[in-house]
C-alpha cells in the first residue's frame, strides 16, 4: 500500500473527523513531515484536506479525478477487479494497455483508466470518442476458465454491472440492448468492446472495455450524434462526480465476475432480461453481411440471443448490431 492510498483510506474512513497526523506518520513508520509532504501533493491535485496543528487532517472535499490511489483507497483490498489500477492522462486505447499488460503476463484484474483517449475504439471497427474528462474510459484484464463460444457472458454482466452503477449513481433507470449498450431514453450513454485473445477452446485473455458518457453536454456531441448519444449529465441536468462512478462500477463488476466464475450466469441473465428493453420485440440483427430478422425471445446460457424467425426456427445470435423493427 503507498502512503497516499494509507493517507487516503485513513481520511475517507473519519468521515469527515480530523485523523492526527503523527497517528499516521507513526503507522506508516515515516516522518510527519513526509505525511505533510503528502498532504500537500494531494491538496495541489484539488483534495481540500483541513490541517489543524492539534487535531490533525481533515479531508472536506474531493476533486472529479481519477486518481489510482484514491480508488484503491475506496476499494479496498481482498479483490480481483481493481486489486491493480492504472490511471493515464492519455492513451491511444485503454484497451492496448491492457493488451500489453496481458502479453507481459500480469495478473487479471487489473484496471487501466484513461482521462482521454485518441484512438478509442467501438464495435465493429468504430470510433469512440473519449474527450477528456467527460467520462469513463476503462478497460479490465480478465483471465477466466470460460471456452471461447461462453465469453458473450462477460459482455452480458459488464452490462448490468454498468446499468446498476448508473442507477445507484443518478437514480435514473438505465435499459441494456443486446449485446452490449446501455441506453437512456433510446440514445446510448455507455458501449462495451469485448476483446477476445483465445485458442480453439481455451480462452487466453480477454480485454473488457468499458465506456461512459458522463459529463458531456448536447454540443460535445457532434450533430449527428446527438439524437443517438447522450451523457448521464444531460440526462440528470447535472454533473456526476467520475470517482464515486467508477468505484460503483467496479464493486458491480467484481460482484459480476465472481458470479460468472461460480457458474452463476442464470442469476445474471434474469437481471439483465429485467433491464433488456428489446426481447420480446420484432428485431433485425446484422451479422457479418447477414441479416437476421425475428423476435428477441430470451439469452441463452452462454449470452447469445435467441431469436425466433418468421419461419419459427430458433437462431442463436453470438454476435451482431440488433435494431428494432418498425
Ligand atoms: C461500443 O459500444 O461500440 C463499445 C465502446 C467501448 C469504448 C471503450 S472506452 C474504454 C475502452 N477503450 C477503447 O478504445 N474502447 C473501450
Amino acid at each position: 500500500m503507498t502512503i497516499d492510498v494509507f493517507i487516503l483510506t485513513a481520511l475517507r474512513s473519519a468521515e469527515g473527523a480530523s485523523v492526527s497526523g503523527g497517528e499516521i506518520a507513526k503507522k506508516l513508520g515515516v516522518t510527519r513531515a513526509a505525511v505533510w509532504a503528502r498532504i500537500r501533493e494531494l491538496r495541489s491535485l484539488g483534495y481540500e484536506i483541513e490541517a489543524s496543528p492539534h487535531e490533525g487532517y481533515r479531508l472536506l472535499h474531493t476533486p472529479d479525478l481519477l486518481l489510482a490511489d484514491d480508488l484503491l483507497a475506496r476499494l479496498g483490498t481482498g479483490r480481483i477487479i481493481g486489486r491493480d489500477i492504472r490511471v493515464f492522462q492519455e492513451t491511444t486505447s485503454t484497451n492496448d494497455i491492457i493488451e500489453r499488460l496481458a502479453v507481459d503476463g500480469v495478473r487479471e484484474g487489473v484496471v487501466v483508466l484513461a482521462e482521454s483517449q485518441s484512438k478509442g475504439r467501438g464495435r465493429l471497427g468504430r470510433e469512440w470518442m473519449s474527450p477528456a474528462g467527460k467520462g469513463i474510459w476503462l478497460s479490465v484484464l480478465l483471465r477466466p476458465k470460460l471456452l471461447p463460444h461462453e465469453t458473450t457472458q462477460l459482455t452480458i454482466a459488464a452490462s448490468t454491472s454498468v446499468a446498476r452503477a448508473i442507477q445507484s449513481e443518478t437514480g435514473l433507470a438505465p435499459e441494456v440492448k443486446w449485446p452490449n449498450d446501455i441506453l437512456l431514453g433510446n440514445r446510448k450513454v455507455s458501449g462495451i468492446l469485448t476483446e477476445l485473445h483465445a485458442e480453439l477452446d481455451r480462452v487466453k485473455y480477454i480485454i473488457l472495455g468499458l465506456g461512459i458518457d458522463v459529463n458531456q453536454e448536447e454540443t460535445d456531441f457532434p450533430v449527428p450524434m446527438r439524437s443517438i448519444a447522450t451523457s448521464l449529465r444531460i440526462e440528470t441536468k447535472h454533473s456526476v462526480n467520475r470517482s464515486n462512478l467508477a468505484v460503483a462500477l467496479l464493486r458491480e463488476l467484481e460482484r459480476d465476475y465472481s458470479r460468472i466464475c461460480r457458474g452463476q450466469f442464470e442469476a445474471i441473465a434474469n437481471e439483465w432480461e429485467a433491464l433488456c428493453s428489446t426481447l420480446g420485440r420484432d428485431v433485425s440483427v446484422r451479422v457479418g453481411e447477414r441479416w437476421v430478422h425475428g423476435r428477441a425471445e430470451s439469452l441463452a446460457n452462454d449470452g447469445a440471443l435467441l431469436l425466433r424467425t418468421q419461419h419459427g426456427h430458433l437462431e442463436h445470435i453470438t454476435g451482431g448490431d440488433v435494431s428494432l423493427r418498425k
